[in-house]
């Protein structure tokens, strides 16, 4: 088996007002939040696809479908955890993630420390090996507009064996 295998994921979420604004596994002051199935962390939702992806154990919709009201309202922080645990049976072991969350607004910088800590945390790795960033969309399109936010990420597992 190749000893190395890197996964991509992605997300988008709606913003709307009164819902709460979480990311990564940390809630944000905000006006608006995201919406969805889930507490709708789009952040959590990407790095549990990159970690699913690099396992070749499928996507996020297949482990968690949103049909399924056990995950109604659920804290993504369970899905990345439960990828992790996936991958870890799987053979693998998380070397790092990248992430980057686009979001017009609210600044997101003053809270990257407590969301590296946060998915670090969730997926047994050290902050430094666990990196987020933030964009904005330049006003341009549904994220640019307030409409929505999205998330990337990038995963890296090492074979165990
Ligand atoms: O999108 P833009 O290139 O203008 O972002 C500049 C910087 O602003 C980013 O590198 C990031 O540090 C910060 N940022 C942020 N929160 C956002 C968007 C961007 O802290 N929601
Ligand atoms: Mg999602």
């Amino acid at each position: 088996m190749t000893k190395y295998r890197s996964g991509l994921g992605w997300d988008s979420h709606r913003l709307a007002p009164g819902k709460s604004l979480i990311l990564g596994g940390v809630k944000i002051p905000s006006d608006v939040g995201l919406d969805g199935h889930s507490d709708a962390d789009v952040l959590s939702h990407a790095i549990t696809d990159a970690i699913l992806g690099a396992a070749g154990l499928g996507d996020i919709g297949m482990h968690f479908p949103d049909t399924d009201p056990e995950w109604k309202g659920a804290a993504s922080t369970k899905f990345l955890a439960h990828a992790e645990k996936l991958a870890c049976d799987a053979g693998f072991v998380i070397v790092n993630v990248d992430a980057t969350v686009i979001l017009e607004t609210p600044k997101l910088s003053e809270h990257r420390d407590a969301i590296r800590k946060s998915l670090a945390d969730c997926l047994k790795l050290e902050p430094n090996n666990c990196s987020v960033k933030f964009k904005t969309a330049e006003k341009v399109g549904p994220v640019g507009e307030g409409k929505s936010a999205e998330a990337q990420a990038i995963v890296l597992l090492t074979s165990k064996y």
